[in-house]
């Protein structure tokens, strides 16, 4: 039997935080380094995920290309992931070419075969960009709470999913114009026949072998009968749908992402097909809740209507990890990124390991707090498992100078103690089998516990005048349990293993060499004993809060602004900007003008002439205080007249949010006429 364990592919959109390590690829990685100890055969198959919609507002928001934008969070994620252990086989991208082709011959084969429905339906279109819409790039008025920045798919104020067709005064954010209603065709994977053939009947067989919170969104999507799915879209960003007349559609950013499994597989070894097609093969996917319905229902779906492969096996899809009390959220910037986390805290991978495992939101939502991972650090990691391990090799080097003792008879301390030794790794090894993380490190601990009772009850530095012979028995007995700690700290803690495996001077092993007999024989020489873990102080997390505060704080005055602005106006042609006459004017006179509360009449030198214009300006400034200023002239604008009064041009004001307006004038004086292109 072999196992091909796949982990979620992230979006290349962002940095990674907390939130992907609890959710998905921690499990997934625990997962794998297990199975790779016991020695079964497993590929571990991650990389980007770089379609889709969110990429594409990345980089216009970014002014760069989605090429660029991807290329950037690919190399970060891709880092991100290996500093933290995350032991993937392969860490592939889907803007690669073996992908596109990969991605491109499944919908060839599923097309051929008849599979696709093609329906017609009517979707928004920007006339002036040319170019349906993506939901997202679709802005209007919730109908549901009237939040006016709602968008085609959600409205991010009340959590309501909407469709763009559901929004009032639907606004496109490409040409900030209203979209009109134009037809268009896509290809539909007919979810609604498939249930009745063959899906709900292999779903429902899962009921007892996956876990609750996933089963139970797989039957809830059956209740409420599956609709047919889109697989294309109107985008320019993506896999170019492989059919002649593709009219510059792609396939859908899920149709192609799971595909990514497959190419990134391909890219990793000749025999992929092992993997993929062979009924030996267990496929497991590790993904966050949010994608269980691509997992369980619409790649399953997709992979049986080819034919050639096998379906998943297991989908162990974790809840969500909130972070204090709050939705971890990359675009509110409530988030711990990875890469902030090990700046730092540099070196302490295993802590943030440590933490998010003892607390994954396995069965529900969890929540992490600064003061939880403090906790865990000096309560667990410091007290328990390093003080053992510590207090163990300290005695060894002073007792023994470094040299492992002779096993003499032993008492029921001992039998005790190693009953809980040999037992440890049939209790690990059934909770990871069982997918159960949180209590598979439990038992890990609970070993810790029992070797630091063990020394507490035994006392052995209080014996080693007078029964020194049990004293080495003891120590034996204590080395063996660091021992069996290092080999079964690996799948979670791998660089405090490997750490530790040196202070034994023990080399890496299966499970099985491992745990078939004495891990550390008498006069085994050990190496030198250093803190496994350091206690973290109270001054480092209350930075760690702070930060997370300000980051919030700032950004709600960056949201509070940005919404006070007038939103940008459609865009203009260059055309268009040259032909206004922007010049430099010097003021040299200002007068009220009659019954007129607003208005200044002003006489301005030009540098070409003098001329009077009149501005409304006289609320905001008195007409003695502004003689002598600079100001931005639109010269050439027509001639127009004001309450009997001919204005010959237009001066430029900046208005902020509140309304006050302020000239607009070069940064120190020059000649009046001077152009501003
Ligand atoms: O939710 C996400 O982050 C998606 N990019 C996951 C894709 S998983 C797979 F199908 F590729
Ligand atoms: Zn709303």
């Amino acid at each position: 039997m072999r196992y091909l364990v796949t982990a979620a592919l992230p979006y290349a959109n962002g940095p990674l935080h907390i939130g992907h390590i609890a959710g998905c690829y921690l499990p997934a990685d625990i997962f794998v380094r297990y199975q790779r100890l016991i020695g079964r055969d497993v590929k571990f198959i991650c990389g980007s995920d770089e379609h889709g919609v969110p990429i594409t507002l990345r980089a216009r928001k970014e002014s760069s290309t989605p090429q660029q934008v991807v290329d950037t969070y690919h190399a970060m994620m891709g880092k991100a992931f290996s500093d933290f252990g995350i032991s993937f086989d392969i860490y592939h991208r889907t803007s690669d070419a073996l992908h596109h082709e990969t991605a491109a011959d499944f919908f060839k084969t599923l097309y051929k075969k008849g599979v696709f429905t093609e329906e017609e339906s009517e979707q928004y279109y920007d006339e002036e960009a040319q170019l349906f819409l993506a939901d997202r790039y679709i802005t209007g008025t919730c109908p549901k709470c009237g939040n006016p920045g709602a968008y085609g798919d959600q409205c991010e104020k009340c959590g309501t999913s909407l469709s763009p067709k559901e929004l009032l005064n639907p606004t496109s954010q490409l040409s900030g114009k209203p979209p009109v209603l134009r037809k268009t065709k896509h290809w539909y994977l007919p979810l609604d026949t498939m249930q009745q053939d063959w899906l709900q009947e292999w779903l429902l067989s899962k009921e007892d072998s996956w876990k609750k919170n996933v089963f139970g969104q797989c039957k809830s999507w059956l209740d409420q009968g599956l609709q047919p799915r889109a697989v294309t879209r109107d985008l320019d960003w993506g896999v170019p749908v492989p059919l002649p007349d593709n009219q510059g559609k792609v396939l859908y950013v899920w149709f192609d992402a799971p595909i990514g499994y497959i190419s990134a597989t391909k890219a990793l070894t000749p025999h992929w097909e092992q993997y993929w097609k062979s009924p030996d093969t267990k496929l497991v996917h590790f993904i966050g809740k949010d994608n269980i319905v691509f997992h369980c229902i619409i790649f399953p779906a997709m992979l049986k209507a080819h034919g050639d492969y096998i379906l998943p096996d297991q989908v162990p899809a974790n809840e969500f990890l909130n972070l204090e009390g709050d939705k971890i959220s990359t675009s509110r910037n409530w988030a711990v990124w990875l890469h902030e986390y090990l700046a730092d805290f540099p070196g302490k991978q295993d802590v943030l390991r440590y933490a998010l495992c003892a607390s994954a939101p396995e069965t529900k939502d969890n929540d992490f707090t600064w003061k939880d991972f403090q906790d865990r650090n000096n309560n667990e990691l410091v007290a328990i498992l390093g003080n053992f391990v510590n207090r163990t090799l300290v005695l060894c080097e002073k007792y023994y100078a470094g040299k492992a003792p002779n096993r003499g008879e032993l008492l029921d301390a001992e039998s005790v103690c190693l009953q809980a030794v040999s037992e440890a790794p049939r209790l690990v090894r059934e909770s990871i089998e069982k997918y159960r993380f949180r209590e598979a490190l439990s038992h890990v601990m609970d070993l810790a516990r029992a070797g630091n009772k063990y020394l507490a009850d035994t006392e052995p530095w209080k014996h080693q005048k007078t029964n020194p012979a049990y004293v080495e028995t003891v120590l034996s007995v204590a080395l063996e349990v660091t021992a069996t700690l290092a080999y079964l700290c690996e799948p979670f803690l791998p660089h405090s293993a490997e750490k530790l495996r040196s202070m034994l001077n023990i080399p890496a092993r299966s499970w099985e060499e491992a745990f078939a007999h004495t891990c550390i024989e008498s006069g085994h020489i050990l190496g030198t004993a250093a803190l496994l873990f350091e206690k973290i102080e109270d001054e480092s997390i209350q930075y760690q809060i702070t930060k997370l505060h300000n980051t919030k704080a700032a950004l709600n005055t960056e949201e509070t602004t940005a919404l006070a602005h007038k939103p940008q106006k459609p865009s203009t042609t260059y055309e268009t900007f040259s032909a206004m006459d922007l010049r430099v004017a010097t003021i040299i006179a200002a007068e009220k003008v009659e019954k007129a509360d607003k208005l200044l009449k002003l006489t301005l030198d030009t540098g070409i002439d003098t001329r009077t214009v009149v501005s409304g300006i006289a609320l905001h400034f008195n007409p003695e205080d502004i003689i002598g200023k600079q100001v931005t002239l639109l010269a050439n604008l027509e001639p127009r007249k004001i309450r009997g009064i001919e204005s010959n041009g237009m001066i430029l004001m900046a208005e902020d949010a509140d309304g006050k307006l302020v000239f607009v004038q070069p940064s120190r004086n020059t000649t009046p006429g001077s152009t501003i292109n």
